[in-house]
């Protein structure tokens, strides 16, 4: 018996990334896994890997910051692979540059609430009716190191999305704990996936390992064990937590 056998699970921005990640290790622990992104060659390439690995997979494509592209997305998976168990809300970013808070723009700051604290209302709505009626369910959320502490380099619309999302994972918890329903967060520090690879320079990435006290910086598997870790019975009595996937660069 594996950890998510006979589950479905719909995992957001998992056209890469962190996301893949978790679809990845969510099918290999026995999960029908919905994947999603906007991206269709890089969604191809995901869902191919995962059923080399024997895998069972189906495909959303749309934009998590519309309301209706979400209620599409989530139809689709239920007629493909049946009602969502575990709804991983990963799909995000940041979408403006760090800099002088005056300098923030409007468009800037729209686009990264919407695409972070708005996206994860939507995606969260779109699946809480059915999970409130089968009272069960399990909600992953996704925040970030950014959110847990200041720093004068932080993108500030970006941790005050997943700041918002930390409050919304947690008044959410309280709400539906007595259906039956989990609602949890993780928030990783610095990760490697394949774009800050490339977009991080080697210095910045030595200096980065220097204040995680387990002195590398994370991978996207290793934010995928936690999520699995939640998103199985290993977690059950645990609701409203905010999991820090930092190698210890964040203790609060
Ligand atoms: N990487 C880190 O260091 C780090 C640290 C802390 C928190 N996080 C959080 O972890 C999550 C995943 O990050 P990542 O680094 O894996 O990101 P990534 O490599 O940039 O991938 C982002 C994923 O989200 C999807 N996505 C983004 N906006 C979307 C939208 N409006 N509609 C539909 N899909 C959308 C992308 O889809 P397409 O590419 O197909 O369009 C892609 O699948 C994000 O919420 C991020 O804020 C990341």
């Amino acid at each position: 018996m594996r950890a998510l056998d006979g589950k479905v699970a719909l995992i957001t921005g998992s056209s890469r990334g962190i996301g893949a990640a978790i679809a990845q290790r969510f099918a290999a622990e026995g999960a029908r896994v919905a994947i999603h992104g906007r991206d269709a060659a890089a969604l191809d390439a995901v869902r191919q890997t995962i059923r080399d690995e024997g895998g069972t997979v189906a495909c959303v494509i749309g934009d998590v910051t519309k309301h209706d592209d979400v209620e599409r997305m989530c139809l689709d998976v239920e007629r493909e692979l049946g009602e969502v168990d575990v709804l991983v809300a990963n799909a995000g970013g940041s979408f403006t540059r760090p800099g002088p808070f005056e300098e923030l723009t409007e468009e800037g700051w729209r686009a990264t609430v919407d695409g972070n604290l708005t996206a994860t209302f939507f995606t969260i709505r779109s699946v809480l009716p059915g999970m409130k009626r089968r009272r069960a369910g399990n909600i992953i959320t996704m925040s970030s190191a950014a959110a847990r502490r200041a720093h004068p380099q932080s993108p500030v619309p970006y941790a005050a999305a997943k700041a918002g999302i930390q409050m919304l994972t947690q008044h959410l918890a309280a709400q539906v704990g007595p259906y039956g329903i989990r609602v949890n967060c993780l928030a990783p520090e610095t990760i490697l996936t394949d774009r800050n690879r490339e977009r991080i320079p080697d210095a910045q990435k030595a200096s980065l390992v220097d204040i995680h006290p387990l002195k590398r910086l994370g991978t996207p598997e290793d934010v995928a064990r936690a999520a699995l870790f939640l998103a199985s019975d290993q977690s059950e009595w645990i609701t409203g937590l905010i999991v820090d996937v930092s190698g210890g660069a964040v203790m609060v």
